[in-house]
């Protein structure tokens, strides 16, 4: 029989059941539904709500019941619909009339509300260690290839001097900004809706201020209706996945680029990459592109939410339901990809070879070549124009500006002398960039270690 059963005359159709039952996925959250409830039941008995005694055998009756979930000595029941009532029944089987006490100046509405937010909290400090551990990763293979010179992409044409640090610190950045949001959508959520009933308050007397405070909460929220209703931080938390997940797609797709013999750039470990059923010769980066594929997945589940909750009237609506396998899904996907991409990544061999003819070959030293002039007095413009025309003739002539004679450099202007030369060495072109954030080495080693200072704990 249903908890709610007093003013129905049948029993429910097994289908209703089937579709409102949401145990199979919120049972995920009977650590937070419990200790929610312990501190419920704490402040009813120290307001006198409830006798102080039957308060002291909910809360311990619970503490069993945590710690039978904890072993997997319970089976939840999708007759009992959802995690709050399958706990709130297994207390009454065991405590009997005590038990019915502990719903009081509660509903399932701020109840679920406090759940979630817990869950989500615990989750965000997880998936922010996940996000910290790969930007150590980062860092730690940034420093060792400081000097590794590489083209920088526009237009993923060759275009100026990097490094692998100083290109892959790029991420590094992205991926701070990603624990930022995180960081935000944390503080926000972290108003405690308990208190706020089924939408409109309770005429008990209860203290918002203790049960919030015993959950870890920083306040209680300050209005019952929105407490109920607000959704908020999931759709943060969505959106803010879905950042880090385009964040992580990018990185992607540059991975499986650079693993292609045509870039040749790195090297999956074995261990990384799979192998085709009919190509023998075949070793594809197969996890780079689930991740980049899963992206897809999570916006998926932002647009879901947005879209259950456009339409809804205040408060709570049964359609809110639908939050919690989509944010579920949203989380565990973006784990997963986090606890894979961080040790290919790590593992991945640098061609530091395959970097530097890269370099050699696309005119990524023509703005400096250019710059050389204007240090020699002469206007950009009329710099831009003499090099532009150094690079047709190299292009016809097939040769780089390294091996273009001193001659030919003056045919086109007589300001070039044989300092040209040490000018647009790539290794001259990149120890200049010093400004910061540019790609000189010491620049980067100096972001390196502002990164790193944010993650105490990697
Ligand atoms: N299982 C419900 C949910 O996830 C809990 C809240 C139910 N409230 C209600 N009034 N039916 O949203």
């Amino acid at each position: 029989m249903k908890l709610w059963s007093g003013r129905f005359e049948k029993n429910t159709d097994q289908l209703v059941d089937r579709l409102n039952a949401s145990i199979s996925y919120d049972q995920r959250m009977y650590e937070e539904d419990i200790t929610g409830s312990m501190a419920h039941a704490t402040m009813l008995g120290a307001r006198g709500i409830i006798p102080q005694s039957e308060a002291d055998r909910i809360v311990q009756a619970l503490g069993e019941i945590l710690e039978d979930c904890r072993a997997g000595k319970i089976t939840f029941s999708e007759e009992n619909e959802d995690i709050h009532m399958n706990v709130e029944v297994l207390l009454t089987e065991r405590i009997g009339d005590a038990g019915k006490r502990l719903h009081t100046a509660r509903s399932r509405n701020d109840q679920v509300a406090v759940d979630l937010k817990m869950y989500l909290r615990k989750e965000i400090d997880t998936l922010q260690e996940k996000v910290r551990t790969l930007i150590a990763a980062i860092c730690d293979k940034a420093e060792e290839h400081l000097e590794s010179i590489m083209p920088g992409y526009t237009h993923l044409q060759r275009a100026q001097p990097s490094t692998f640090a100083h290109y892959t610190m790029a991420y590094a950045e992205m991926l701070t900004r990603d624990l930022g949001r995180l960081a935000d959508c944390r503080v926000r959520l972290n108003q405690c809706p308990l208190g706020s009933g089924a939408a409109c308050g309770t005429t008990y007397p209860i203290d918002r201020a203790m049960t919030a405070r015993a959950l870890g909460f920083d306040k209680p929220t300050e209005n019952s209706i929105d407490g109920v209703s607000d959704r908020d931080y999931v759709l943060e938390l969505a959106s803010a996945l879905s950042i880090l997940m385009m964040h992580l797609s990018r990185f992607s797709e540059e991975i499986i680029l650079w693993s292609s013999y045509e870039f040749g750039f790195v090297t999956l470990d074995d261990a990384f990459a799979t192998g085709s059923s009919i190509m023998p010769q075949k070793k594809n980066p197969d996890i780079a592109e689930l991740v980049r594929g899963k992206t897809g997945r999570v916006y998926g589940h932002l647009m879901g939410l947005l879209t259950v909750m456009k339409g809804l009237p205040l408060a709570y609506n049964k359609d809110m339901q639908e939050d919690k396998e989509a944010i579920f899904d949203a989380v565990d996907t973006v784990c997963n990809c986090l606890d894979v991409f961080t040790p290919m990544y790590r593992t991945m061999t640098v061609r530091t070879d395959r970097l530097r003819r890269a370099a050699a070959e696309g005119f990524i030293n023509a703005t400096d070549c250019a710059d050389y002039l204007v240090k020699k007095g002469m206007p950009f413009r009329d710099a831009y124009t003499c090099v532009g025309r150094l690079v047709h003739d190299c292009i016809a002539g097939g040769k780089t500006l390294e091996t273009l004679t001193l001659e030919e450099y003056r045919a086109v202007s007589p300001v070039f002398d044989e300092d040209v030369y040490q000018a647009i060495d790539l290794m001259t072109c990149l120890l200049g960039r010093t400004v910061p954030g540019g790609p000189a080495p010491d620049m980067v080693r100096a972001h390196i270690a502002h990164t790193r200072a944010l993650l105490p704990s990697a």
